[in-house]
């Protein structure tokens, strides 16, 4: 049978891009503190693996963002946790999963602009070539992918998929379905 899940990305080139990505950053900042905004749940394992990488001053911080259902956008974009968030005259990087229409990072950057960092930039582990809605400069995109849905190094489809170390990329055409239970059969070590 055609896989319906091909591997686009194996963990060590990940690991790889984030040390490029950090060491980019380091350079642009200098010995500045910088303010990295994690976007759950999807930029968990970037932030925690750009983090480390980063070194040097850095607070965390996480917001929650929320816009898909399945394999499709709801176009509506939730975000959760921006009461504490103390961000002024800071160096902010906003650190996602993936750059796909753009809505999440703008809602996200009308956000905080309101609350007076010293400059914000953004951070996405991938960038798919896709319509944007909202378009923002991403700074630092690590990997540019094609229209496709992905899951894996914190990615998901409906949830599952996110533990996956290596990113997938699901085949056009394959019902919500096939994926899904693919999907399940890959977690559970019977994926071919
Ligand atoms: P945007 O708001 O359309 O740019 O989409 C960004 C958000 O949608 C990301 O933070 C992801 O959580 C989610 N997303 C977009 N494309 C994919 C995908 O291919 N797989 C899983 N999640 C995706
Ligand atoms: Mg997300």
């Amino acid at each position: 049978m055609h896989p319906v899940w091909t591997k686009l990305v194996d963990a060590a080139t990940i690991a790889e891009r984030v040390q490029g990505a950090a060491a980019r950053m380091r350079s642009d900042y200098g010995d500045d503190e910088v303010v990295l905004v994690g976007l759950l749940q999807g930029g968990l394992f970037f932030l925690s693996d750009l983090a480390r990488a980063l070194g040097g001053a850095v607070r965390l911080v996480t917001l929650t963002a929320q816009s898909y259902r399945g394999l499709e956008s709801s176009g509506r974009v939730e975000l959760s946790g921006l009461g504490t968030v103390n961000i002024r005259d800071r160096h902010v990087v906003v650190v996602d999963d993936i750059y796909d229409s753009g809505r999440t990072l703008y809602a996200v950057a009308e956000a905080l602009c309101s609350l007076q960092p010293r400059s914000l930039a953004f951070a996405c582990l991938l960038v798919k070539e896709a319509e944007r809605v909202n378009p923002v400069e991403v700074k630092y995109g690590l990997f540019p992918v094609a229209d496709r849905f992905v899951v894996g190094y914190g990615l998901d489809l409906d949830g599952l998929g996110r533990n996956l170390d290596s990113i997938w990329a699901l085949e056009p055409g394959v019902s919500e379905q096939a994926a899904r239970e693919q999907l399940l059969a890959q977690l559970l070590g019977r994926g071919k």
